[in-house]
């Protein structure tokens, strides 16, 4: 599958609250498949801020039967690219768009009759409302909870779709928002959402044993506390599904070598959009992405921090060890696939396909 960019014009900006806006962009009718997408699935934009060429994800809060191509972005305080977006970016601007990655789903069928779960914190909502809208779309017998973590009622992205979604399918979508900084009246709803909490709400709302897939994105610590909790109060770690926007930990930022000491000289071949390209990576401590770059590949990437997924390629031959992996699941890297941006080589010789 080739992982280009493709240029999109903005059709469309709406501000979802004071920190963020939700951008729709046009899809020309060629590139209608390119863009086909599934709930849950992500975007990589790209574009030039102030002489820097920046690529972030984001992901998609539409749902495929909407038919349009949309997703949010939260102001981060010094975000080059959010604040661009939310304050400088217009309706008939033109990005350049990857076309949809990501796992963060499960199959929907209309013969389902499952109960889901999910836990959301501020922008991790993206993916759940696709996830979501979807899923009682799609799924007419099944059931779908939703906790809401955000700082107080002003902040909370997309609550009149959320609203809208209860009005249309009473019986099926349930909604608890979850305020830090404001009281809904219930100590069960005040305060962070977090693995405590969830502890409260499997002892008096669900029943964990019955989730059939449970969604989580939002803060790292968010994620993993909510999902120790699930486990523990004996939820199926296969049935939880979550993706994290960013990490705490230091590849968030351009990884830094690895020791130059273990580091290994590798002859290297890249096969991308069926072309082959060869070049040595040096014992330098360089991620195969960065090497490949270097050497003159243009291959695609976004987080470069272990994250998003965006690089991932398949060993077809030799091994290499990844410094940090939050992106592939493990029966991916039992199939051979790595994130390049964390990657090194553990033998003198690769193959690596973009393609597979
Ligand atoms: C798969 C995926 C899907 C994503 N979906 C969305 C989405 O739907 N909506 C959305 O708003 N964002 C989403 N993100 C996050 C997004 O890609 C950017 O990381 C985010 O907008 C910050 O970029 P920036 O250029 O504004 O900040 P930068 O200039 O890159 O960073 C500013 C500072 O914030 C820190 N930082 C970066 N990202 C985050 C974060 N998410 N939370 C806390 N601190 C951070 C950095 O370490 C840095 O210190 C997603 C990320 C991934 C990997
Ligand atoms: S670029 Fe995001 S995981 Fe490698």
């Amino acid at each position: 599958m080739a992982r280009g960019f493709h240029p999109l014009s903005v059709r469309s900006i709406h501000r979802e609250t004071p920190d963020a806006v939700s951008v729709v962009f046009d899809v020309p009718e060629h590139l209608t498949e390119t863009f086909r997408f599934t709930q849950g699935q992500y975007l990589t934009l790209r574009t030039q801020i102030d002489g820097q060429d920046l690529r972030r994800s984001y992901s998609i809060c539409s749902a495929p039967h909407e038919g349009v191509l949309r997703v949010a972005v939260k102001l981060l305080e010094g975000g080059l690219f959010s604040t661009y977006v939310n304050k400088r970016l217009q309706p008939g601007d033109v990005l350049q768009v990857m076309a949809p990655q990501g796992r963060f789903f499960t199959p929907l069928d209309a013969q389902n009759q499952r109960l889901y779960v999910a836990f959301a914190a501020g922008s991790g909502i993206t993916p759940i409302l696709s996830i979501i809208k979807a899923t009682l779309f799609q799924e007419p017998k099944s059931n779908f909870i939703l906790f809401f973590g955000n700082k107080g009622f002003d902040h909370i992205i997309f609550r009149e779709e959320l609203e809208a979604l209860k009005n249309s399918y009473p019986a099926r979508f349930s909604v608890h928002h979850v305020l830090s900084r404001e009281s809904l009246g219930s100590p069960l709803f005040q305060g962070r959402l977090d693995g405590d909490k969830c502890r409260q709400y499997v002892r008096y709302i669900f029943n964990p044993q019955q989730v059939d897939a449970c969604f989580l994105c939002g803060p790292e610590e968010m994620i993993f506390s909510v999902k120790d909790a699930l486990v523990e109060s004996g939820m199926e770690p296969s049935h939880i599904h979550f993706e994290l926007f960013a990490t705490s930990a230091p590849g968030m930022k351009p990884v830094a070598p690895a020791s130059a000491k273990t580091a290994l000289e590798a002859s290297v071949t890249v096969v991308q959009d069926g072309m082959t390209f060869d070049f040595t990576l040096p014992s330098d401590g360089s991620t195969l992405l960065d090497a490949a770059m270097r050497a003159g590949a243009d291959l695609p990437f976004s987080c470069k921090g272990g994250v998003c997924s965006t690089c991932k390629a398949k060993i077809l031959e030799g091994e290499a060890s990844m410094e940090l992996n939050y992106g592939l699941e493990p029966d991916e890297i039992a199939a051979g696939y790595v994130l390049t941006c964390q990657a090194h080589p553990k033998t003198t010789r690769l193959v690596v396909s973009f393609d597979a």
